[in-house]
């Protein structure tokens, strides 16, 4: 049995808009899946349903084999959620949070305890458990929030981007925990994201979300491999035309998905080494010297932009309505210099 069972997901919201267009997806036991996507792609949409917080308006939901419709209590007892935005209470210390949380699902005394100190020192917070959270640095704020959801010893852990806004050093801290979790507790999670890099390290599964569909699932791996060939860059000399390189690329046979940012063109290549020397010689050869040569196997990102027809990153910059704003491009990509 799968451990969450999600199909034909439908929700449009009051006002209209259609956040969910029929999402299908499945979670297996002891995995951590990914649901990689820009922002306002559906995730949280996605998971608040999955987590009784929402309900849809088609479709249909298991957790653990439980209907999310017709046994809410049910799931909320199988399984633990991180919310986007953090629910820690900036006025209470570490272990009072992790009080308060045990008392909602109803547990208390020895028992509370031990299970307090055991996720303090689960999550290294032992030396601050008994300061305020407001002093908390960011990284440990968020690993609050993921102890706080393991409270009631889910089976199933729900974790809505629980690293966005953190820095790459306490974004690899929480990638172990959850790595732990999952590899020494068999602990199935599921995780939102929107940081490639973060799909592709951490994820065994993922499923790609855009306008509210998945548009494709699979391993990392699998997913890479369904591009062939290499992705080539060519950055064009400053003062000289970028557009007219990026149209040279573009009627060279062997190269498709041809995108330019700023002095640099990069494409899809069937042989990159072999069409590499050619096209140097042909840009050169049109008056536009070429400064700098990338080849490299495809990433998360090209997958993307091979399944969308657009950039993730500047996919994710438009959607980024709300008050985060986006997120340097150099924290969500795979690959330095990708775009
Ligand atoms: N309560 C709501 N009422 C109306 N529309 C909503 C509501 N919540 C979300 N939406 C809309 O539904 C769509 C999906 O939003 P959702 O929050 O699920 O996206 P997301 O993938 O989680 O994005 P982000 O990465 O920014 O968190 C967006 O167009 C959003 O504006
Ligand atoms: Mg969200």
């Amino acid at each position: 049995m799968d451990a969450i069972n999600v199909r034909d997901l439908k929700k449009t919201y009051a006002g209209g808009v259609e956040a969910l267009k029929g999402l299908t997806f499945s979670v297996r036991q002891g995995e951590i899946f990914g649901l990689l996507g820009p922002n306002g792609a559906g995730k949280s949409t996605t998971v608040r349903i999955i987590v009784t917080l929402s309900s849809a308006t088609e479709g249909r939901v298991e957790v653990d084999g439980v209907d999310v419709a017709a046994d809410p209590v049910e799931v909320r007892r199988r399984i633990g959620y991180v919310s986007q935005n953090t629910t820690v209470d900036f006025l209470a210390t570490g272990r009072e949070n992790l009080h308060l949380q045990g008392q909602l699902y109803g547990h208390s005394g020895a028992a509370l305890d031990n299970r307090v100190d055991e996720l303090l020192k689960l999550f290294d917070l032992e030396s601050a458990a008994k300061r305020v959270t407001q002093t908390y640095s960011g990284g440990m704020k968020r690993r609050l929030d993921v102890a706080m959801g393991l409270v009631h010893r889910p089976k199933i852990l729900v974790l809505d981007e629980p690293t966005t806004g953190l820095d790459p050093e306490s974004r690899a801290v929480m990638w172990r925990e959850l790595e732990r979790l999952a590899k020494d507790g068999g602990m199935t999670i599921l995780v939102t994201t929107h940081y490639l890099e973060e799909a592709d390290r951490l994820c065994d599964r993922l499923a790609i979300v855009d306008g509210g569909k998945i548009v494709a699932q699979g391993t990392p791996n699998e997913l890479k491999a369904t591009l062939r060939g290499d992705i080539v860059q060519v950055e064009i000399a400053v003062g000289h035309d970028a557009e007219a390189a990026a149209q040279l690329l573009r009627s060279t046979p062997g190269l498709s998905n041809v995108i330019r940012e700023g002095q640099t063109c990069s494409a899809q290549a069937e042989e990159g080494a072999h069409v590499i020397p050619k096209l140097i010689a042909a840009l050169e050869a049109a008056g536009l010297p070429v400064s700098h040569v990338a080849m490299s196997r495809p990433s998360l990102d090209e997958v993307y932009l091979s399944v969308t027809g657009k950039s993730f990153t500047k996919a994710d910059a438009a959607g980024a309505a709300g008050p985060r704003g986006p997120v340097p491009a150099a924290m969500r990509t795979a690959k330095p210099g990708a775009k």
